[in-house]
């Protein structure tokens, strides 16, 4: 068997090959260098340094407010911690909109400075002149439909996406486009699983889902699936821990501890 430093970094090819061979892919986000650690050496194959850090890092009731410099600070943290998942990172709201030519400046600077191997862009057929001058620089792109939540003030609501007919058919005429593109995978987010199961049985490339039923891959919110989040309880969010309550209950020991000059006892002093 080999060890966790030999491991070989996983690849985007990886990623097609995964979704090939019915192999599931696993992602998860991270915003720092040591949950960056963990994740990675328990063995997920991709990492994504989401936008969601406007929310879970910083506060923010929307992904709005995170700047590039910001998502360029949490990637290169995230990248020095990882020796083998691809690492993805979000384009943030502002930064690709506009032109293509200020959509490839900003994956540029996340590619440069920061090392990781992919961007992410949310949007369908809005994004396309943006992903194709991205892609024709040779830096691989994700896409993200559904849910997109950068979108949030148009949508007005984080209900369940492309429930009506038009909007199901744009979705699904998205998903094609970004495959013809040349996206490496594509994240759908909160649609019907039976939506998102036709479109990654009609598509080659690789779909991610989050709260999009069983399609080739899943992804969630580090901080939601290990419980360090507790106010936000989607449906498709399972929790696999409690850490707002292994926290709290450690910071309360310690308190005590220190209160009853337990600690630092005599070994733990010089
Ligand atoms: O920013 C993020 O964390 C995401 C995932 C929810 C897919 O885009």
């Amino acid at each position: 068997m080999s060890s966790y430093k030999e491991i070989k970094k996983i690849t985007t090819h990886q990623l097609q090959e995964f979704k090939n061979s019915g192999r599931k892919i696993t992602m998860l986000t991270a915003y720092d260098y040591s949950m960056a650690k963990i994740i990675d050496k328990a063995g997920i194959d991709v990492i994504l340094v989401g936008d969601s850090a406007a929310n879970v890092m910083a506060g923010y009731e929307s992904t709005l407010p995170i700047t590039l410099d910001e998502m360029i600070f949490y990637a290169s943290n995230v990248v020095r911690g990882v020796k083998r998942a691809l690492v993805v990172v979000d384009l943030p709201f502002g930064t690709y909109q506009s032109n293509s030519k200020l959509a490839l400046a900003s994956a540029i600077r996340i590619m440069k400075e920061t090392g990781a191997e992919v961007v992410k862009i949310e949007g369908g057929s809005e994004s396309k002149d943006q992903i194709k001058r991205i892609l024709s620089a040779g830096i691989p792109v994700m896409g993200h439909l559904g849910l997109i939540p950068q979108s949030i003030h148009r949508f007005g609501t984080y209900v369940v996406r492309a429930q009506e007919e038009n909007e199901a058919q744009k979705l699904i005429e998205d998903a094609h486009l970004l495959q013809e593109l040349g996206c490496c995978a594509i994240v759908i987010e909160k649609v019907p699983a039976v939506l998102a199961k036709k479109i990654a049985t009609e598509l080659t490339v690789p779909i991610i889902g989050i709260g999009a039923g069983n399609v080739d891959g899943q992804v969630l919110v580090s901080y939601d699936m290990l419980g360090l989040t507790q106010e936000f309880s989607p449906r498709f969010l399972r929790r696999y821990c409690n850490l707002d309550k292994i926290i709290t209950d450690a910071v309360a020991n310690y308190i005590t501890d220190i209160r009853n000059n337990d600690f630092p006892n005599e070994d733990e002093q010089y």
